[in-house]
């Protein structure tokens, strides 16, 4: 495993980590067990980032997490979690106000919620589970965040950003108020290389790259059939339009795959090639996708070749309710 600077916290996390959202129970039900031994194996091969939220389960994934760090005593895992919005809405609006989504009680009581369900005293870094950039100067926020702090809940604090809206961070992280960002980067999704990577760079803020797989394109496994569970949430997201145009960009795609090399290889070296990034966070459920994911990332940089090649694969979308 390759670990990598986490921006101004110094800490060394391992460029693959953990996101945990597919064990909540939105992703087609949960399987416990699967689940463990899939984060057992990743401790095991150097996995230390693990990324989780209430919203996950309402406390199920955190509550995983949780159990899995009593297992490794010994070692340093880094812990984030969101504080989901008041309102419970996804994605941001502009017309929600701060007090609807982040007042003060609100994020200090999620806080506890989240440490509760970890069994932790202190979390090494919490985000806001959505972000609206006209909140940046707000103080109340502000004040929230140094209160986690003072009270040592907290060791780092960051916002993730919503779905197609790299830029929608920009102000917040020139406050020097926060120290990570998560958001969306992978071979479709390059628009934070615009203007987010190197304004993160300015500050030192950490960049966690989330969804490397555009939640399965880029395994390129999905079909204009492909169904899931009831209540998975993906059956609402890949609606009829958004499936086809999906497949049709994983199709074009896979002319570009090299061989001996899987499109997920592919997708997971193209993030792990850009040095902004700190770490990048598969959604993983199974120990062979573990295991494949931390092989890809071992077999280092993609060839500048076809990462220009990769570039005109670049998929601008414009956020949408449906997507949150
Ligand atoms: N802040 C936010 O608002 C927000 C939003 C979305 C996601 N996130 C975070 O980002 C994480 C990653 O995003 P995501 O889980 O939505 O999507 P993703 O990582 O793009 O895709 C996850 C899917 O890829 C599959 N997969 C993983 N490795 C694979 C491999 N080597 N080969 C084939 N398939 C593979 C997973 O299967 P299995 O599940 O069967 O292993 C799962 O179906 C989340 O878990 C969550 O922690 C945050």
């Amino acid at each position: 495993m390759n670990y990598r600077k986490f921006g101004r916290m110094n800490w060394k996390v391992s460029e693959v980590g953990y996101g945990m959202w597919g064990m909540g129970g939105q992703w087609g039900g949960t399987d416990d067990t699967g689940a463990m031994s899939a984060l057992h194996k990743a401790v095991d091969l150097g996995v230390n980032f693990f990324d989780t939220a209430w919203v996950y389960g309402n406390g199920h994934s955190e509550q995983l997490l949780g159990k899995l760090i009593k297992d490794y005593k010994d070692k340093k895992l880094y812990i984030t979690s969101k504080i989901p919005p008041k309102n419970f809405k996804w994605p941001m609006e502009p017309q929600y106000r701060l007090e609807d989504t982040f007042p003060t009680e609100h994020m200090l009581e999620y806080t506890k919620k989240s440490l509760a369900n970890l069994d932790l005293q202190s979390l090494d870094l919490i985000l806001l589970h959505g972000w609206d950039d006209a909140w940046a100067n707000d103080k109340r926020w502000q004040e929230s965040v140094k209160e986690l702090k003072k009270q040592g809940q907290i060791k780092a604090f960051g916002v993730s950003i919503d779905r197609w809206e790299p830029e929608n961070a920009i102000q917040v992280i020139k406050t020097g108020m926060i120290d990570a960002v998560e958001v969306i980067y992978n071979i479709f999704d390059q628009a934070p290389e615009d203007k987010l990577f190197s304004v993160c760079r300015e500050f030192d803020v950490a960049v966690i790259a989330r969804v490397p797989f555009d939640e399965g394109t880029l395994t390129g496994t999905l079909t204009l059939d492909s169904k899931w569970q009831k209540g998975d949430w993906r059956n609402k997201y890949f609606s009829p339009e958004v499936l086809k145009a999906s497949v049709e960009h994983a199709k074009t795609l896979e002319k570009d795959v090299p061989k001996h090399m899987t499109m997920s290889e592919m997708a997971i070296r193209f993030i792990l090639s850009n040095p902004d990034v700190s770490t990048t966070i598969p959604g993983m459920r199974r120990v062979e996708n573990v295991k494949a994911n931390i092989a890809s990332s071992e077999k280092g940089k993609l060839d500048p070749l076809l990462i220009k090649k990769l570039r005109s694969h670049r998929w601008d979308r414009k956020p949408s309710p449906n997507a949150g």
